[in-house]
């Protein structure tokens, strides 16, 4: 999903990859590499991919100051880190720390409150890599029935996966034609906690996602929120609607 009114440095605009380190860096020149290989064949095959399976297996989210979970005081309606610092007072939303993006991919990482949500969202032409750094999340994913999504009238779609259970470290991806519909909905990761009304030290959770090719409108490839329907035809079809009133992607970087 494109991320509203950011302004993310890049670090990376054209050309190759930034000069980062270890694990990041390794994980920026694996999606490089594997990225300009697709744009050269335009198909997507495991070969490509399996480079970037590798490293985003080793990824060291603290590379990127991520390395402790951040934890939501919902008295406060405050997001802090492991530190306590303070990072937004503003209401649940989610947040996106950028990492690398070119022509040919993006990296960043999404981090998600305690039962906030990445509403249903395609990746037309696109194939996602995530992985939790961090906390626990559902992940319910779709195909179109007829292979190919209609971003503007929706349609009759099957169940990829239900609500599969992701927890630190786990991997999940999708491709142009399987599961390419997906939502995240991050998990309360200690119940007891969740239930007393002064709830503090509740997880978020973090998701990495390599993304290529990258979303880009001039080259169809558009973000669309969609909510389950029912038709009495068609039987279980997704419908584009706007994203909710209240959902918001704040830009960290
Ligand atoms: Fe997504």
């Amino acid at each position: 999903m494109p991320i509203g009114n950011m302004s993310a440095a890049k670090i990376h605009h054209s050309g190759g990859p930034a000069d980062t380190t270890n694990s990041l860096k390794h994980l920026v020149n694996a999606t490089h590499v594997a990225s300009v290989m697709l744009a050269q064949t335009k198909q997507i095959t495991p070969e490509i991919l399996a480079p970037v399976f590798d490293a985003i297996k080793k990824f060291d989210c603290g590379e990127v100051g991520l390395m402790e979970p951040w934890h939501w005081t919902a008295r406060k309606g405050e997001f802090l880190n492991s530190s306590n610092s303070l990072l937004s007072s503003k209401p649940p939303g989610l947040y996106y720390f950028h990492i690398a993006e070119t022509s040919n991919f993006s990296i960043g990482i999404f981090i998600i409150p305690p039962g906030a949500q990445l509403p249903t969202h395609d990746h037309p032409k696109m194939s996602v890599i995530s992985k939790v750094l961090f906390g626990s999340t559902k992940v319910k994913a779709y195909n179109w029935k007829n292979g190919v999504g209609d971003q503007v009238r929706g349609g009759p779609v099957s169940i990829h996966h239900d609500e599969i259970l992701l927890n630190k470290g786990d991997i999940e991806y999708l491709l142009p034609d399987s599961g390419n519909i997906h939502r995240f909905s991050c998990i309360v990761n200690d119940e007891k906690v969740a239930q007393e009304s002064n709830c503090e030290n509740m997880l978020g959770c973090a998701v990495l996602d390599v993304i290529l090719p990258p979303y880009n409108d001039n080259e169809g490839r558009h973000c669309v929120y969609y909510k389950e329907i029912v038709d009495a035809n068609l039987g279980l079809c997704l419908k584009p609607v706007e994203p909710p009133e209240d959902f918001f992607v704040e830009n960290l970087n």
